[in-house]
């Protein structure tokens, strides 16, 4: 059995890390050492039967004994701890939810239903740090990946729908919040059928602009919606939207002349109300003329989460919605047409658990390479 470290596993992406891990009974062939950044000494979490107490996720020579090191503790610690521990001579392997290192030259970014072969190529060539990808990007290629891994995307535009998880476990309180309080607002009114609709709007509309805790997420979100997620980069471009390009073509590995073709890849991304499943509008213009039918085959086949939801209203309501995806491991694909632009020119329309597929799975199947 493997010895291999923990840090950020109390966390919200490290909590489904440690569910999922349970689940699938990952524990059985690894000997885990849980480390934290504040209880040091404490006891080792009860699912991980005979674990060594917790220790001090700052301490390097602790840090150092374990030849794989699996964090979710967030991008300020790998900024601090990373680069320490490798300067200390550690090689072991770093599996990592942050992004820190996710665009570094010597880092991959996982997500083996999609890149296996880019992670085996890695693991051959001496890569350590095997970083998971944006959420947004990772359910994207989990869809569609049957359409992207045959080379037969040429460009894509990719509209978000993401969800209050994406930026933290306080955004989704302060998001119920929110609709507790503009429900509370206009209780009275909501329950004498004979009320204005009006009247309700505006006491609504009232409470949006100045009674609701808007402390995560700067401005209100629910009943509304927020057309920026992430940085400034100054261009007009907003971080996530940065990383749909170049995490998309480095996930697949593309290159030019290489066996995948680079794609171009961006759009704009919006957060909405809902919990932690994020959606996405996609255009996608093919390099060839593919009938709809070989399309919904080519997705289908790809992989065992993709599935293709009919291109119908019953279906699309009731199996393509953050509601009907999140805590699965499914990636509900479809609104499958061709577009008036264009025989090469399709929509679809896709929804993954952020925080499954976004987040914590790609970590753990990578794990399970790493320890054969
Ligand atoms: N940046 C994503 C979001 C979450 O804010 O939704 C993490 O990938």
């Amino acid at each position: 059995t493997s010895s291999v470290g923990f840090v950020g596993w109390r966390g919200m992406v490290g909590s489904v890390l440690m569910e999922r891990m349970q689940d699938e009974g990952d524990f059985a062939s690894l000997d885990p050492v849980f480390f934290s950044t504040s209880n040091a000494g404490g006891a080792a979490p009860s699912f991980a039967e005979g674990a060594p107490a917790l220790q001090d996720a700052y301490d390097i020579e602790a840090l150092k004994k374990l030849p794989i090191i699996v964090t979710a503790q967030g991008g300020d610690y790998t900024k601090q701890v990373h680069p320490q521990l490798r300067a200390a001579g550690w090689d072991g392997l770093w599996i990592d939810a942050a992004s820190t290192l996710r665009m570094d030259d010597d880092s991959i970014i996982v997500l083996d239903p999609v890149n296996r072969q880019v992670i085996d190529e890695g693991l051959a060539s001496g890569v350590k740090d095997f970083i998971g990808g944006n959420c947004t990007v990772s359910c994207m290629l989990m869809g569609l990946g049957g359409l992207f891994r045959n080379n037969l995307v040429e460009w894509g535009t990719s509209m978000t729908y993401q969800a209050a998880s994406g930026g933290g476990a306080r955004h989704m309180r302060e998001l119920l919040t929110q609709f507790g309080t503009l429900n509370g607002a206009v209780a009275a009114e909501l329950s004498d059928p004979a009320s204005a609709i009006l009247e309700i709007d505006r006491k609504v509309l009232a409470a949006q602009r100045g009674g609701v805790d808007a402390t995560q997420f700067g401005v209100p979100l629910a009943g509304s919606l927020i057309p920026w997620i992430d940085a400034d980069l100054g261009n007009g471009q907003s971080k996530e939207e940065w990383k749909a390009g170049v995490e998309t073509n480095k996930i697949l590995g593309t290159a030019a002349g290489a066996a995948l073709e680079p794609v171009i890849m961006d759009g704009l991304c919006v957060r909405i109300g809902a919990m932690r499943s994020h959606s996405q509008a996609l255009t996608l213009k093919l390099r060839e003329d593919l009938s709809v039918a070989e399309i919904e085959k080519l997705i289908d086949a790809d992989n065992e989460w993709a599935h293709v939801v009919p291109n119908e209203k019953q279906a699309s309501m009731d199996q393509l919605t953050p509601v009907a995806a999140s805590g699965t491991l499914d990636i509900p694909v479809g609104r499958i047409r061709k577009l008036e632009m264009g025989p090469e020119y399709i929509s679809a329309f896709t929804v993954g658990d952020q925080l499954l597929w976004g987040a914590a799975e790609p970590l753990r199947r990578m794990l399970k390479i790493a320890v054969g």
